[in-house]
């Protein structure tokens, strides 16, 4: 039997090289698949949860989707839209933050991290975010939720929210319970300045990262700059766990080609670290170079892009609006 896929990408700019390897390659990959629907969700509202310039914020809607496209995500054939053009992910994260409790919520280490020292100035939005996720995938029966590592904790509050959902009102079902759709070997990218931190958005240093509109050039840089240490190429996995930006090279690697570790050490046990570098620029030339050519093309038809969003949030409202309507009746409203 096919999925029910739901993931989601927050429009908040410089996509990156994690947010290709960890999520939107596997989102291509299952959307080819006839049997999985898949609904692909821009989260504009997930986004506001820090400050955004309103005219950036708009730009980076419709660069998430022009990344979706360019990545190989067929918009006829599957659902691409921005959270905020469907209503009910607001209402359904007002009536699961009354199901979830705070315990859950702090523990959630992600906020622990974006709040940083003082806590007290995050907005309530950051705080509650994981609710507001919980609603994107909820309202959707979704079945499986692909994403990176760092939300593995975030599906699991999804589960818990559906289960006391189902327990409270005595709706066995009611909520579908997802599963998440993790990468196996390779979750979690790394800045490529530090092997012990993620590759994020947020990290000041451009050359932290591999973005998607990176061209040639750039990326050839990047890679030459990167992070290493002074041994040469490893010949076996067990090195690996104390040189963690190695590690996070190799994985990158493996991950382009679909190799796995072993093989990739295999190819290169007593190359110098300068050959390896070239062949993983090499490859991320290959894989990035045309998406990044294609967003720059799609951003030139702000039309096209907008279409897209409309219809499919359309498609998304139909949806949410039935299960919506479907809550109303088991709250008793
Ligand atoms: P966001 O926008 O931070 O990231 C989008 C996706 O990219 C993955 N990712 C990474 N994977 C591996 N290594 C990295 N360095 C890395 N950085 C980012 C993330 O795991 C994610 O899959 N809360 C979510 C968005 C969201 C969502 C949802 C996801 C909102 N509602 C419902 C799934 C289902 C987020 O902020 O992702």
């Amino acid at each position: 039997m096919g999925k029910k896929i739901f993931s989601g990408v927050q429009p908040t700019g410089n996509l990156h090289l994690g947010n290709y390897l960890g999520a939107i390659k596997n989102f291509v990959k299952l959307s080819k698949d006839k049997n999985n629907e898949c609904i692909f969700c821009v989260v504009d509202l997930h986004a506001i949860t820090v400050s955004q310039d309103p005219k950036e914020l708009r730009d980076n809607i419709r660069e998430t989707v022009a990344t979706f496209i360019a990545s190989g995500i067929d918009p006829e054939k599957n659902i691409i839209f921005s959270q905020s053009k469907v209503s009910a992910h607001s209402e359904a994260a007002w009536i699961l933050s009354c199901i979830a409790r705070m315990g859950w919520l702090n523990r959630m280490t992600q906020f622990k991290e974006k709040a940083g020292k003082d806590k007290e100035k995050a907005s309530i939005g950051l705080y509650s975010y994981p609710v507001l996720m919980a609603a994107d995938i909820l309202l959707y029966d979704t079945s499986h939720v692909p994403v990176g590592d760092d939300q593995k904790q975030h599906l699991e509050l999804s589960r818990d929210i559906a289960q006391k959902f189902n327990n409270d009102f005595n709706v066995d079902d009611f909520f579908k319970v997802p599963e998440p759709l993790i990468q196996k070997e390779f979750s979690r990218i790394m800045s490529l300045k530090d092997g012990l931190k993620k590759m994020s958005k947020s990290e000041i240093s451009d050359q932290s990262r591999v973005n998607l509109t990176d061209d040639k050039d750039q990326i050839i840089n990047k890679i030459k700059k990167a992070k290493t240490d002074a041994l040469p190429m490893p010949s076996s996995g067990e090195e690996l766990s104390k040189r963690p930006e190695v590690k996070n090279l190799i994985g990158i690697y493996s991950s382009l080609t679909d190799l796995n570790f072993d093989e990739v050490i295999k190819e290169f046990s007593g190359k110098n670290f300068s050959d390896f570098k070239e062949s993983l620029s090499q490859v991320l030339v290959d894989k990035i170079t045309p998406i990044s050519v294609e967003i720059k093309k799609l951003l030139q038809d702000s039309n096209y892009l907008d279409k897209i969003l409309l219809d499919g949030s359309e498609k998304a409202d139909k949806i949410a609006s039935q299960k919506m309507k479907k809550i109303h009746e088991i709250i008793g409203f």
